[in-house]
């Protein structure tokens, strides 16, 4: 989302419509999605990952209020109905998720303003409008930018401050206690810290961090959304991260980052087979980042390709979080010089899911000058062959953290 002056009138506009017009400044607090580019389900394992921001955000438009109590309407809303969508005391400490299923949206916010305030934060009274050009259930973390949007907008209306990492760690807090869902450091990381033009290589137990600068010639990253959602996925995520501890725990280490692939071989058999497929995928994987990580720090784009292959066949095997839409795609993408009769250079040079899985999307590196025709090909054979409609098709930059601005 780039903030130019038709994007910030039509924020006012509609949080005007929301709040009602008065005289004090109205602020926004603008969070990333994010696509990693290897290194999936390593980040609860302790591993490391190597995600990059998008240039498609969640904005959060707040605006202070006189009494104590905080305020949030989405903008995808009727903006004739303006009542706001949830509400609660600034003083969250004692604050609880809400249960009504049409609700269950403000459960981020809501994590953010409690955990904040446990931590010490002195909220304020403030009306937030949420908007963003991000899917939802993609993939590409809109809860994280959801939830770290939230957190600067609630400490800049409160005059706070907090480092970067501080807030990613408060959001993924917020995420386990409110919705649910046992996710790594990853997302909360990259929204808070990442820097335009780069990825971000984070290592998962020492939060140690390197931008690696994507420079890919004459290649782009592009991802392409199955349009595919399943509820299951965060009940399946769940499961998963308790396999991986399950299996650490038979294997006497830490968590599976301490595990070598020698180690998998000779001390596997404590383990039962699907902990041991879970295992090698997250042994392979976390060595696939660090290789992916070197590759494109000297633009070595075959390697990377074959490494985003590689990778999908293990979440597909060996981790089973793939789907029948996402291995469709994956492959469409990977064949198109051979589904079209004069396709010569259309493929991706490597294509896999990204994110929890079960859904979502598929990131692929592509040749941009041919992306159009690409599209329209995977677009056409994705419907014959899945029956279903291609969601969003994109070429992306590495953008940048989270911010805050006046509107
Ligand atoms: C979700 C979680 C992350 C990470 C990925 C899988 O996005 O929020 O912490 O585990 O799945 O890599």
């Amino acid at each position: 989302m780039k903030l130019d002056a038709a994007t910030r009138a039509a924020l006012r506009e509609r949080y005007e419509a929301c709040f009602g017009k008065n005289r004090a400044r109205l602020r926004v607090a603008l969070a990333p999605g994010r696509v990693n580019l290897l290194g999936e389900h390593t980040d609860y394992n302790g591993g490391f990952v190597l995600p990059m921001a998008l240039d498609r955000h969640v904005a959060v438009i707040y605006r202070t209020r006189s009494d104590a109590q905080i305020r949030v309407h989405t903008a995808d809303r009727n903006p004739k109905h303006c009542d706001a969508d949830d509400s609660f005391a600034a003083d969250a400490r004692r604050l609880s998720p809400v249960r009504n299923a049409r609700k269950k949206w403000s459960n981020y916010v809501r994590g953010v303003a409690a955990v904040l305030s446990e931590r010490g934060a002195r909220l304020c009274g403030v009306d937030l409008l949420i908007w963003a050009d991000l899917p939802e259930g993609a993939g590409l973390s809109s809860s994280a930018a959801l939830e770290v949007a939230v957190g600067h907008a609630l400490l800049d209306a409160a005059g706070e401050k907090c480092d970067a990492q501080e807030m990613a760690f408060a959001c993924q807090q917020a995420e386990h206690r409110f919705a649910g869902v046992k996710c790594g450091i990853m997302d909360q990381t990259v929204v808070a810290r990442a820097q335009a033009g780069c990825a971000l290589l984070l290592d998962c137990r020492s939060i140690e961090t390197r931008h690696v600068p994507v420079k890919l010639g004459g290649w782009s990253f592009a991802l392409f959304d199955t349009g595919v959602r399943h509820k299951l996925a965060s009940s399946a995520y769940n499961i998963r991260r308790m396999e991986c501890e399950n299996a650490a725990r038979k294997l006497r280490v830490a968590a599976l980052r301490d595990v070598g692939l020698d180690e998998l071989r000779t001390r596997g058999s404590k383990l039962n087979v699907t902990e041991q497929r879970r295992v090698r995928h997250v042994v392979t994987e976390n060595l696939r980042t660090i290789q992916f990580a070197h590759a494109l720090a000297h633009g070595d784009i075959n390697e990377m390709g074959h490494l985003l292959n590689l990778s999908h066949e293990s979440l597909r095997k060996d981790y089973e979080v793939s789907c029948r839409e996402l291995d469709i795609l994956s492959s469409v993408i990977r064949i198109a010089d051979e589904l079209d009769k004069d396709g010569a250079g259309l493929a991706g040079v490597g294509a896999r899911m990204v994110g929890g899985g079960f859904g979502g999307c598929v990131l692929a590196l592509v040749r941009p000058d041919r992306f159009e025709a690409l599209v329209d090909l995977v677009r056409e054979r994705y419907r014959r062959l899945s029956g279903l409609q291609l969601g969003l098709a994109m070429l992306l930059q590495p953008g940048d953290g989270a911010r805050v601005a006046t509107l």
